[in-house]
């Protein structure tokens, strides 16, 4: 009877539950199901923690953060169940049962890997989803915060401009990117030539390792935290939260932008920028989006690059400055605006910024269906190299198609490239990152798009580092390398893309796994393998 009362009671519970719903079991999922609602404490719960296919809320609940959707059409594989865990036993119990059903886990915070590998997988899995472990608390006072991993940026942000406007956090600008792949993967911002990488800020986290042990700084230890500062997401365990050391901003920033197209010289002045951009004073960032846009002759298309910039300062000390250090930029006042540090992140988010509530919002940004790849460029591009890559552009596949170049120099250039697993530190220009889009009709067509990038990827080679071509990780492209996602992968062939993300950090990140994680539980195409996985 006390075997019924505690073991049996809730998953008969689970079924009339997702029966009511309309769910009819398939055996794998009823195995999986049976183990995970045998396993939560509270089955009244149970309705808000398991999604299996058939629950009518599976679609809304799967689709709520997919941000490429190139994930998300009737053709990509679908997990048997979403857990979206209200506390930590719920996470305990979900490692332990797809653990015990040889089902592979997908963890998801914010939903924006580049790959969907958050949320898709070519062999059986779950999503352990956390959305519910979204609690930002900061304290001005000790100038620290503590978030959960899926809180988004833009939740992040709201949560300390609410409490003060001279403090602010060097992460991404795009608010609804989430923290837990974010921080786990470097994560740059417009503050990065000033302070860094949002990993470099990291002082503690909460993880929740393969063994369903939960584990703060202390007790995982040096080496382990230093690797789930950069060195991927889904590898080492679940990180449910980080604590994070905020920066000090000024109450007033100043943000402009000066667009230049073809017919404006925009070679000459991309070609000065990448020789003034990282040597500017490290309250100065100016990135450049290119993109193809219609042309002042009617008809025609034309080429623009948008220099884009944030300075921690007022417009008074900054046009002075641009015109001292970047004349060719012909920047005025009227292309600047004052704001707060939280406002300026709206705005070079590219997101309205009709109010600071808009940080909040999870649609403030398109989602889009995309491929994307990125590199690491150390030396000025000559002017015929840029006019080639500019070229490429008004090819009929770029309509969609954008090249992001991040200045870095400053304090990217002080720290050691071991830090932490993010090693493109000291001796780059600039980050470029290329995106190609296409309409969601054009998916049966979207080989060609595929092959624009990689021509286009093939193109820079000759611009880039080599040896290797690096990349970022928070940038994941498939394209470069791939673990077997069903059975064991060497480290050499991990090598091929692992060295391209970290370099040779790439080493001892697999120590580290190997070290906690040997039987290779949490993985995905591009998890850092242990060094003899079954
Ligand atoms: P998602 O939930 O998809 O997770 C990404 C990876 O991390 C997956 O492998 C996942 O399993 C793992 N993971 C997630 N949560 C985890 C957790 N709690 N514990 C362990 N593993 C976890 N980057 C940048 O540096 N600066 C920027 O400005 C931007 N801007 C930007 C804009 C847009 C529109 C997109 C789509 C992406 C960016 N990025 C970015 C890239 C972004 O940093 C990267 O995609 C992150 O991994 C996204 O984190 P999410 O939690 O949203 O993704």
């Amino acid at each position: 009877m006390k075997f019924l009362q505690y073991s049996v009671l809730p998953f008969l519970l689970v079924v009339v539950i997702l029966s009511l719903s309309g769910a009819t079991l398939v055996h794998s999922h009823g195995d999986f199901l049976h183990c995970l609602s045998l396993h939560l404490a509270n089955s009244s719960t149970i309705s808000k923690v398991i999604y299996m296919r058939n629950n009518p809320s599976y679609s809304s609940v799967l689709n709520a953060s997919i941000q490429n959707t190139r994930f998300s059409t009737p053709a990509t594989p679908k997990p048997l169940a979403i857990i979206t865990p209200l506390k930590t036993s719920h996470i305990q119990s979900t490692i332990y049962c797809s653990k015990k059903h040889g089902l592979q886990l997908r963890i998801r915070s914010g939903g924006h890997d580049f790959e969907g590998l958050s949320y898709v997988s070519e062999v059986p899995f779950v999503i352990l989803d956390l959305l519910n472990f979204r609690a930002v608390e900061v304290d001005t006072k000790n100038k620290v915060a503590w978030v959960q991993s899926g809180a988004t940026l833009g939740e992040l942000y709201y949560g300390i401009a609410a409490k003060t406007k001279t403090l602010g956090f060097p992460a991404g600008v795009c608010p609804t990117v989430g923290i837990g792949g974010h921080f786990s993967g470097g994560g740059y911002g417009i503050l990065v030539r000033k302070y860094g990488l949002a990993a470099d800020h990291i002082i503690d986290a909460q993880l929740i390792d393969a063994n369903g042990r939960i584990l703060d700084r202390k007790s995982m230890g040096e080496d382990l935290f230093w690797a789930i500062r950069g060195g991927g997401g889904n590898t080492f365990g679940i990180v449910l939260a980080w604590k994070i050391k905020l920066v000090p901003v000024p109450v007033v920033v100043t943000v402009f932008t000066v667009n230049k197209n073809l017919e404006q010289n925009v070679t000459k002045i991309l070609h000065r920028w990448q020789y003034i951009a990282h040597k500017l004073p490290d309250d100065l960032y100016v990135d450049v989006g290119i993109t193809k846009v219609s042309s002042s002759q009617a008809g025609k298309k034309t080429v623009q690059a948008a220099f884009i910039a944030l300075f921690l300062g007022g417009v008074d000390e900054l046009i002075p400055l641009v015109q001292e250090r970047f004349p060719e930029l012909g920047l005025a006042k009227e292309n600047c605006s004052e704001m707060s540090w939280a406002e300026s992140v709206l705005y070079l988010g590219r997101a309205p910024r009709t109010s600071l509530d808009m940080l909040l919002d999870k649609n403030v940004i398109p989602r889009t269906i995309f491929k994307a790849k990125s590199d690491y460029v150390k030396e000025p591009i000559p002017e015929s190299g840029i006019e080639g890559f500019l070229s490429m552009f008004l090819e009929k596949e770029a309509d969609f198609a954008s090249m992001l170049m991040v200045p870095f120099g400053g304090k990217m250039e002080e720290i050691p490239e071991n830090e932490l697993p993010y090693p493109h530190r000291a001796g780059n220009l600039f980050q470029a990152s290329y995106i190609v889009g296409w309409r969601k009709e054009e998916n049966a067509e979207s080989g060609k798009y595929i092959s624009w990038i990689r021509r286009f990827y093939s193109y820079m080679a000759t611009y880039v580092s080599k040896s290797p071509r690096e990349a970022y990780f928070n940038y994941r492209d498939l394209d470069i390398g791939s673990n077997n996602i069903s059975g064991y992968t060497s480290y050499q062939q991990a090598s091929i893309w692992g060295f391209k993300y970290f370099k040779n950090n790439f080493k001892r990140l697999v120590q580290v796994k190997t070290m906690v994680d040997p039987m290779n539980f949490f993985r995905n195409e591009q998890s850092i393998p242990p060094l003899s996985s079954p």
